[in-house]
């Protein structure tokens, strides 16, 4: 009888590079470039795909491989593609399927640099794209047309952690015959596996909670192998290819990815409820509050609430700037996913260069602050928050 083996399990023994010829129990690091054919025959078998050996680590590489087999092993898709960073797998993945002519639907709570791509870049390639409210299926399925190619979501969104009903986007996608596609960095496979739900195509920034220590750039596509197929043909002429050290951080970090998320949930959930109803905190957003708008939804379609907490300073920017002051242990920087608590302010410093209305058009309140919970001990970080507010 066979029987389905559990995430974490998966995590660490999905894609063990289990024919190294001296057994090495760790990936070995190939780093390579290049592979050698013993022979002309073989180099000419390679290149017409009748020999699946390696040929140039552009094309795939055995460290990579480890990585990109483990990740879909655990996001439950047939095959994945490692990218250099998250947005190479992005660009990667809407260049792969939308050509001039065509039509996009993107939501509005995502990424910067994603929406300046769907909105200003692929213009320019003859791609038109309509930018529509995350939290309603309503005016996604109402923007489809003829030509719509591709939905591209991204859930929990980046700042504000709107939600996206990915089972009712995989449908509205498959009526109208586009591919959907999730940035799913913000609640990895653990919390979150969009392709399970209906969705075509899972992007990560692997630099997030994936590679897990702030210390690698990398990204990923995950898909059915058909699909994998389709989008490596792109990958290869946009060379967004991942270096095999980073691949060899990326696939250890999945190695833990289990236990870090269970504890960046604990974590969220007990900050996020230590700060509902204090005076300087006007409201928290987190998708596990039962007063977070898509609670019910976020219970529905995620395994856990993830690790990102937004908290509505009731003092505007100046709060948000002194409150960035005064973190001691929290690390004021932008990215998010580590092990340690990042804190950001958008209003002060990722999104400084919008209009307050251009950032309340996209839910980006003067006081946001962006809180990464890390793995911490939760009471450090909550004493840390604390003694910041005083002053804030
Ligand atoms: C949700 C999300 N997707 C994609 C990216 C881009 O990832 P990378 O910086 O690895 O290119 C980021 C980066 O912050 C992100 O937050």
């Amino acid at each position: 009888m066979s029987r389905k083996r559990g995430v974490r399990t998966d995590a660490v023994h999905a894609g063990r590079m289990v024919e190294d010829s001296l057994g090495a129990v760790s990936p070995p690091i190939y780093q390579t470039a290049t592979f050698e054919y013993a022979s002309a025959e073989q180099g000419a078998a390679r290149f017409a795909g009748e020999d699946d050996g390696y040929v140039y680590t552009r094309f795939g590489n055995p460290t990579v491989a480890v990585f990109e087999q483990r990740l879909a092993a655990l996001e439950r898709t047939e095959a994945a593609i490692a990218t250099s960073s998250g947005m190479a797998a992005i660009s990667t993945t809407l260049l792969g399927l939308l050509r001039a002519g065509d039509h996009a639907i993107v939501t509005d709570a995502l990424y910067t640099a994603a929406l300046t791509f769907l909105r200003q870049t692929l213009p320019a390639f003859g791609v038109e794209c309509t930018v529509v409210d995350a939290t309603s299926t309503a005016a996604i399925e109402d923007a489809v047309r003829d030509e719509t190619r591709v939905i591209y979501c991204e859930t929990p969104g980046n700042p504000t952690l709107a939600l996206v009903d990915l089972a009712a986007v995989g449908a509205i996608g498959r009526n109208a015959g586009a591919t959907t596609i999730c940035d799913n960095t913000f609640a990895t496979p653990i919390n979150q596996r969009p392709c399970e739900l209906g969705i075509d195509v899972s992007v990560h920034s692997a630099t997030k909670y994936i590679g897990g220590h702030g210390d690698i750039v990398a990204g990923a596509i995950c898909a059915s192998r058909e699909m994998i197929d389709r989008l490596w043909k792109t990958h290869i002429q946009i060379g967004g290819c991942l270096a095999p050290m980073d691949a060899f951080l990326a696939a250890r970090g999945l190695q833990t990815l289990p236990l870090r998320m269970r504890a960046h949930n604990e974590n969220a959930m007990q900050i996020a409820e230590a700060f509902v109803g204090h005076p300087k905190v006007a409201r928290v957003i987190y998708p596990g509050l039962p007063s977070h708008p898509q609670h019910e939804l976020a219970a529905r379609q995620m395994g856990g609430f993830g690790g990102m907490v937004c908290l509505d300073l009731a003092g505007g920017v100046e709060a948000g700037r002194r409150m960035m002051n005064a973190v001691d242990l929290c690390t004021l920087t932008v990215s998010l996913g580590e092990v340690k608590t990042l804190i950001s302010h958008p209003a002060s410093m990722t999104h400084s260069m919008l209009s307050p209305e251009d950032r309340r058009s996209v839910g980006i309140s003067d006081g946001l602050v962006r809180l990464s919970v890390g793995i911490e001990d939760p009471e450090d970080i909550i004493a840390d928050l604390e003694q910041a507010l005083e002053v804030a």
